[in-house]
């Protein structure tokens, strides 16, 4: 497909300004506190994101940041929103879990139905909605128990994958999801889509991932350990990291605009540009 026939979908994303960003613990193998960062600097690299998606004509809520949750700036783990339904996330790490309720009460604020979970789950980091069916990751950190919790809460299929590799502990940094919600499910020209990082995988989850996407953009090492996979599409403009040489070309081949920004400073913290941006579908304020 070119890129005249990739449409564009709009988005509403939740984002929150790292104002209080640093590493002061180690949760995942980016994390070292040891090494310094400036924050200053990660405010205006993610000041990129956001302009970017405005510019891109796409709307953006903000949470404001708490002080002492310097991980809140990595809103994809806030919850799972589809529909107007929220579900909450209850983080692994004691360092993260007070962002739960947080996340909660915006949602409550701003007129979503949330769900407050049971089990252990960090949101979109390891919930990607792929046209009807909900990829879920476990491995690292959410449980197996939420992904049978998520599907109740949306009555969708979930499928599981397990995630084999400490560096990329959420499925949102092993799989890009290209293409909007709405290909498949209205039957438009659009067949929904990801990249994906097979290294990431056990056996039994590559097979199901090849089996279901065929066409999927099959991504190598190098640019999956830029975290070129934790990128943001909207089905025809994809923000990714300016490192993911390699993804980019692949990306430009079928027709996909892709458009680098630089969070290299977050990603000092293990997140980046997929992980400072969840989606609000079905948006009921
Ligand atoms: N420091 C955060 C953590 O380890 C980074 C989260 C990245 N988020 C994501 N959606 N992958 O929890």
């Amino acid at each position: 497909m070119s890129t005249d026939e990739r449409r564009q979908h709009q988005r509403r994303y939740l984002m929150c300004r790292p104002e209080h960003f640093t590493v002061s613990y180690t949760i995942n193998p980016w994390m070292v506190p040891a090494n310094p960062t400036d924050t200053a600097k990660a405010v205006r690299q993610w000041q990129d994101l956001y302009d970017t998606y405005l510019a891109l004509g796409h709307e953006v809520e903000l949470i404001d940041p708490i002080d002492g949750l310097p991980d809140m700036v990595y809103t994809a783990n806030g919850g799972f929103v589809i529909d107007g339904v929220a579900y909450g996330a209850k983080f692994r790490f004691q360092e993260r879990v007070p962002e739960g309720p947080a996340f909660m009460d915006w949602f409550r604020e701003n007129g979503y139905d949330v769900r407050e979970p049971v089990e252990v789950n960090e949101g979109e980091g390891d919930f990607l909605l792929v046209g009807d069916t909900i990829l879920a990751g476990t491995g690292f950190r959410s449980t197996g128990d939420s992904h049978r919790e998520v599907g109740d809460v949306f009555g969708r299929e979930v499928v599981s994958l397990n995630l084999v590799n400490p560096t990329f502990y959420h499925l949102d940094t092993a799989i890009a999801v290209l293409d909007p919600v709405e290909g498949i499910a209205n039957g438009g020209p659009e067949r929904a889509n990801i990249a994906y990082l097979p290294d990431a995988f056990d056996e039994v989850s590559r097979a199901i991932l090849e089996e279901r996407y065929p066409d999927a953009i099959l991504v190598s090492s190098q640019d999956g350990a830029v975290f070129g996979l934790n990128s943001a599409s909207d089905g025809r403009n994809v923000i990714i990291s300016p490192r993911a040489k390699g993804f980019e070309t692949q990306l430009r081949e079928r027709g996909y605009n892709p458009i680098a920004v630089d969070l290299s400073e977050l990603l000092l913290g293990g997140g980046g540009i997929k992980c400072c941006t969840l989606e609000l579908r079905g948006a009921t304020s």
